[in-house]
């Protein structure tokens, strides 16, 4: 058994997304969604983790454990409430949120769009609007004007493939539930031009993504810093079983290999990976009998993470970030057998040659996930919803030294 030593550089972080952890982010899309009858969203975030005000006590927090980065998005829904009208008010709660970070020595590394979008541009089409590029451009470069010398790296978009893969992983289509015309309506548009992020059709939003992530990392640099700018991507492990080859390679590509080789101009991709999925002749396999399973029902399989950055790395020609990795879990134990699994095998990926630069356990804190409410607990902190007290949990523990020896013992 040996070490395997990171090198200086590399940045251990944790990662939160603004409406899973600040609470209260009423001027979105997804709050207007978790609020609609019959909506998708088993419970509304409310008040979430309060992170919007307890930041400086989370921050603190997550740097004695040991971490030296954090990754967190700002929200374009607070800090342009409305078509053009900028809020300095919330830039500065945000300027304040990274300085926070520098004086506990954390590299921040800052999401534009974490799934959120304000409500005016949902009225406007949201992510099949003509216009949306061009104004998530301006919304990236004067924030990054107002916060940029305090930024570690950026993500322009979080997983714009996920509305892809929900296609082929969901047993039914979002836009044929019951709730999809009342949505539409509420934003006054009709049904065929909802353009929600997450579950719009991924085919009629590639195009407006895409350049709505070149558009955005074109404004971001054209401000004159050097941090490093990409996005981040939901990638299954997808396994090819004999005779599935066919679907194999039409899948993978459907839901990644379509973003990925359209990074040129990037500094890097982020790679956000849960489990695997194997596939057949006749399309994605259940996890196999017996299998361990996390907390949604997935196959327990924490080496996926070192195969989707081997894939990643190789199919974008870049430097790859681990910017989300973990389970949702009730038992803690096997959260931590997880993440040692998981971050060996990016161990293993990085001593055979692939050129990973951080790793951010996904996340800090037990929050809300999306249509599953509080249930899923993926958190390395946990939070009492009625108090917001937090309590670390050793996975916290057990990543944290490892941030600190930035060396793992390989098996
Ligand atoms: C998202 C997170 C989410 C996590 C766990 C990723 O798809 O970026 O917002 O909570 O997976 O499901």
């Amino acid at each position: 058994m040996k070490d395997f030593t990171f090198p200086n550089n590399f940045i251990w972080g944790t990662a939160t997304s603004a409406h899973q952890v600040e609470g209260n982010n009423i001027n979105s899309d997804n709050w207007v969604m978790e609020h609609l009858a019959g909506s998708a969203f088993v419970e509304p975030s409310g008040d979430a983790c309060d992170h919007y005000h307890r930041y400086p006590e989370d921050i603190a927090l997550l740097a004695k454990l040991g971490f030296n980065a954090y990754r967190f998005s700002i929200e374009w829904a607070r800090i342009e409430p409305e078509e053009g009208e900028f809020s300095m008010a919330e830039l500065e709660h945000y300027r304040r949120m990274l300085a926070a970070c520098h004086e506990h020595g954390i590299t921040p590394m800052v999401t534009f769009h974490h799934f959120t979008t304000p409500r005016w541009l949902m009225r406007e089409g949201g992510w099949l609007g003509e216009k949306t590029p061009d104004r998530f451009a301006r919304y990236c470069e004067k924030a990054t004007r107002h916060l940029g010398d305090l930024m570690g790296g950026a993500c322009t978009l979080n997983e714009p493939n996920l509305s892809a893969l929900l296609g082929y992983l969901l047993p039914f289509k979002m836009n044929e539930q019951p709730w999809w015309p009342l949505a539409a309506d509420t934003f006054g548009v009709p049904p065929d031009r909802f353009g929600s992020f997450l579950f719009a059709d991924p085919t009629q939003a590639h195009e407006v993504i895409v350049s709505s992530h070149r558009k955005a990392v074109e404004a971001i640099k054209s401000v004159g810093y050097d941090f490093p700018v990409g996005l981040t991507l939901a990638l299954v492990d997808f396994q090819c079983i004999e005779g599935g080859e066919g679907l194999f390679t039409k899948i993978r590509y459907n839901t990644g290999g379509n973003f990925l080789e359209r990074l040129q101009g990037d500094d890097f991709v982020g790679v956000q990976t849960y489990t695997r999925t194997r596939i057949n002749a006749d399309g994605l396999m259940d996890p196999p009998e017996g299998a361990e399973k996390n907390q949604m029902g997935e196959e327990f399989y924490p080496q996926s993470i070192g195969n989707t950055v081997r894939y990643a790395a190789e199919a974008s020609g870049l430097p790859v970030y681990v910017t989300e990795n973990g389970l949702a879990s009730e038992d803690d134990t096997q959260r931590v057998k997880f993440y040692r699994q998981a971050i060996q095998s990016v161990a293993q990926a990085m001593q055979d040659g692939v050129d990973v630069r951080g790793y951010f356990c996904w996340s800090a804190f037990d929050n809300f996930e999306w249509v599953s409410g509080y249930g899923p607990k993926f958190g390395i902190i946990a939070v009492d919803r009625e108090t917001q007290v937090r309590t670390v949990k050793p996975s916290a523990e057990y990543v944290g030294k490892l941030a600190r020896a930035n060396k793992i013992r390989m098996e």
